[in-house]
């Protein structure tokens, strides 16, 4: 028997999404409507508005990379009763509101409008500070994504987060249909190896934007457990007159990642896509750098793109975020193209030293290590990238240098509390030998000898 689910956004229909489960087999086949508005957008560069079914697979690969991770989804699964590999049923009750412009809704669900007026529910779950700080206490025993017996969250990714509505300091649930989400909040991560998560993601992402990097904006709030609020950058608020506290409206504007955008599975967003033994290391049919930068023809202004991505990879370089991986960069998905999203999910992961994986998530040349790089490498990177090797060296040199300048005063921050001082104070030293090494790194890649690489 085939089911579907209805594809919408602020209420109008994109398209159908078909499913056969006993053959595992997906179709999706877009509103005539849609496809004639002027203002349509394919769901990615791989489900094209021409009409034409997708190659097997894609639809599968495009759902999955919308689901959570790792214990947000063992705890859908399980509160829906749901198994983790049905990827239909988890995007039928997880997709109000995935990352993106769209909904998946089931047949039989009313619009999102028109069943909020019919019940004259608030629309607004209101999260306060205390109950926030008693949820994040209680974790270990109630799920934090579980509110009010409901799974709340549907973004994709590892850690525990909440999508939520902020107005002023007012955080709420919100349901997805007129008022969606305008923040991902972090609490810290329940790793005890990772401690201060919150601060290190709140310096690195404050880093990007002081380096003029387009990054999303955060704030740092203590409830008093310390919260990472991130605005997103795939939703514009509409705020109320008079009262410029209160959000009137949320329109979703559609992005993807850099999986989608490559048609790859979730289990391709490592360039090692088996992991890093001895016997699969060899493997690398996940996301790397020449995968990324291979997008740039699907790119309104490909050379936008070489940009975007160039300084993405200096950037992880310099903060030491071996977990840069392809989910952890987005574009935006428009008529003519892809856009690129700004930066998030910036984290220097070497603070936590050996304990946590060093090797990074692409290679850089094939040196998965920082200490492997090189200029050889380095040359090897913009070879396979297209990117000149001159270029490569000036961004370098300029964002090595702003890095060092910027970092030491923002670790010293008031901001930052206790021992995230001393946390943020080691970063900001990895980031000046990270800095002063690639300083001196940078010259040489123009000067290698293209035939040997
Ligand atoms: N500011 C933002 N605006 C819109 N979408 C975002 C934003 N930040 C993150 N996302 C989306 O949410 C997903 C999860 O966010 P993020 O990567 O920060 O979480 P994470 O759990 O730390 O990820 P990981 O599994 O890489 O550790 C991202 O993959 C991206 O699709
Ligand atoms: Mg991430």
């Amino acid at each position: 028997m085939r089911h579907f689910l209805n594809v919408s956004t602020h209420g109008e229909a994109v398209g159908s999404l078909g499913f056969e489960p006993r053959e595992d087999r997906y179709d999706f086949r877009y509103a005539d409507d849609w496809r004639g508005r002027r203002d349509a957008f394919p769901l990615s560069p791989h489900i094209g508005l021409n009409g034409e079914m997708p190659p097997t697979g894609t639809l599968q690969r495009f759902i999955g990379n919308l689901l959570p991770e790792g214990r947000a989804l063992d705890v859908a699964s399980i509160v829906y009763q749901i198994s983790k590999d049905n990827i239909y049923g988890l995007i039928r009750m997880l997709g109000r509101e995935p990352v993106g412009a769209l909904s998946f809704l089931a047949s039989d669900d009313a619009p999102l409008a028109d069943q909020r007026q019919e019940s004259g529910a608030e629309t607004r779950r209101i999260v306060g500070e205390e109950e926030l700080t008693e949820r994040i206490r209680d974790r270990d025993t109630i799920p934090f994504p579980v509110w009010d017996r409901r799974v709340r969250l549907s973004v994709a990714g590892y850690q525990d987060k909440l999508q939520v509505l902020l107005e002023g300091r007012q955080m709420s649930l919100v349901d997805g249909g007129a008022l969606s989400s305008t923040h991902i909040l972090k609490p810290e991560s329940r790793n005890p190896g990772t401690p201060f998560m919150v601060a290190n993601e709140h310096f690195c992402m404050t880093l990007a934007a002081q380096m003029g990097l387009p990054a999303a904006p955060v704030t740092l709030r203590r409830v008093p457990e310390p919260i990472l609020l991130i605005e997103r950058f795939d939703r514009h608020v509409t705020r109320a007159q008079g009262d410029p506290g209160r959000v009137d409206a949320v329109r979703r504007l559609h992005v993807i990642d850099g999986c989608q955008a490559l048609d790859l599975p979730v289990s391709f967003k490592y360039e090692r896509n088996f992991g890093n033994t001895k016997d699969v290391r060899s493997i690398r049919e996940g996301v790397s750098f020449a995968k990324l930068f291979s997008l740039a023809p699907h790119f309104v202004t490909p050379a936008v793109a070489r940009t975007f991505m160039t300084r993405w990879a200096v950037f992880q370089l310099l903060i030491g975020n071996s977990d840069a991986h392809g989910k952890n960069l987005s574009f935006f998905m428009q008529r003519g193209g892809l856009a690129p999203a700004p930066l998030y999910d910036l984290v220097s992961v070497n603070a936590y030293g050996e304990m946590v994986e060093q090797e990074m998530a692409m290679s850089y040349g094939d040196a998965f290590r920082l200490e492997e790089i090189t200029p050889f490498e380095l040359a090897s990177f913009a070879q396979r990238t297209g990117v000149q090797p001159r270029y490569l060296a000036r961004e370098i040199v300029r964002m090595a240098q702003a890095a060092r300048s910027l970092a030491p005063g923002l670790a010293r921050s008031e901001l930052y509390v206790g021992d995230e001082r001393a946390l943020l104070e080691s970063v900001a030293r990895f980031i000046d030998r990270q800095a002063e090494r690639l300083l001196a790194i940078a010259p040489e890649v123009p000067k290698v000898d293209r035939k040997l690489l």
